[in-house]
């Protein structure tokens, strides 16, 4: 393009992105520190090409049909739940992620959590600026054991197999279950038994997901598989809310169904069921297993690569939709 092509960056990221950007495009930054509404978004891309978005901006069929010009939506994040794939591809959308670069960030905090939740460090925190620490006893604050315990991990993708490295380090026995299985040298590496769901559930001490959400991942964990686990075990949910059914685990960690549980994300994001907020055998976090200064400015560079690579004919990095540039060359 010899013009320089308008781009929308729906919230505020860190400036060397947006310089970045400015660099070789037309860029306006939303001014608001609250993701667009859906009619914000849609009045403010009309004749731009470009979208640097995050998970909040919802990428789907009516926004895309609203907003002919557009080329590409880059999302700050790995996940991208939030676009619709199949419309995007359809209307000729390159939509691009930002993987890889927040992979051992977000194991450390899915780590973190299941630390957190085994020794019940949050707790304790609680507990001392209460003014309720008194006096060292043996029986204040027991917790569980992280190291020789059994890790099941679903979902051995880049942050699973980065989560199972940690384990590794704590001497867990490592189980995992996906929809398919990891190359024999990659077990043998990383020490993985592949197991089945059933297995994984029953056998596990801690459980950690890192399964993208998809229909066939919403509620991967309900009341049938919570009541599958054993009574010590620990559920760590660093991946998407929905991934769990929130009543169910609610009820479980209520009837000591399970012992325990560090949730980053919600089912119904922001919003943190209510009864959550109120047990202490959960340590709970506002979606920020990414969140390290380094890691969300390499996000947001790599957001802003794609898109200038889109909008500057060639191929984003991390294209989600080749399929857009293969019907183009057809
Ligand atoms: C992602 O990248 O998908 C996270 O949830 C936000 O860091």
């Amino acid at each position: 393009m010899n013009q320089r092509a308008k781009v929308l960056v729906s919230r505020r990221i860190p400036q060397p992105a947006i310089d970045m950007l400015a660099a070789r495009l037309e860029v306006e930054v939303s001014e608001h520190d609250r993701p667009l509404t859906p009619e914000e978004l849609r009045s403010r891309l009309a004749g731009k090409q470009g979208l640097v978005c995050l998970l909040q901006d919802k990428i789907n069929e009516q926004l895309l049909s609203a907003v002919p010009e557009l080329k590409v939506a880059s999302n700050v994040a790995v996940g991208y739940d939030n676009m619709d794939l199949a419309a995007a591809t359809r209307r000729g959308v390159l939509l691009t992620n930002t993987p890889e670069v927040l992979t051992d960030t977000t194991a450390d905090f899915a780590f973190a959590l299941l630390l957190a939740a085994a020794r019940r460090v949050a707790e304790a925190d609680r507990f001392v600026r209460a003014g309720r620490f008194t006096e060292w006893k043996i029986d204040l604050l027991l917790g569980q054991d992280v190291h020789h315990a059994t890790l099941g991990i679903f979902g051995m993708g880049r942050i699973g197999r980065a989560l199972a490295r940690r384990g590794g380090g704590f001497d867990m026995r490592l189980l995992y279950h996906d929809a398919t299985r990891q190359p024999a040298e990659v077990e043998r590496e990383l020490r993985l038994e592949y197991v089945s769901k059933e297995t994984l559930l029953g056998e596990s001490d801690f459980i950690s997901l890192h399964v993208p959400l998809l229909p066939a991942t919403r509620h991967l964990i309900g009341a049938a598989e919570l009541a599958m686990m054993k009574r010590t075990a620990i559920l760590v949910n660093t991946a998407r809310g929905p991934v769990v059914d929130e009543q169910a685990l609610v009820d479980a960690l209520k009837a000591g169904g399970i012992a325990a549980a560090g949730l980053d994300v919600f089912e119904f994001e922001p919003r943190v069921h209510p009864e959550l907020m109120q047990l202490d055998n959960v340590v709970l976090a506002p979606h920020i297993a990414s969140a390290s200064v380094a890691t969300r400015r390499r996000m947001a560079m790599l957001a802003a690569e794609n898109c200038i690579a889109a909008l500057t004919g060639r191929i984003p990095p991390n294209l989600l939709n080749p399929r857009v540039l293969e019907k183009k060359r057809l």
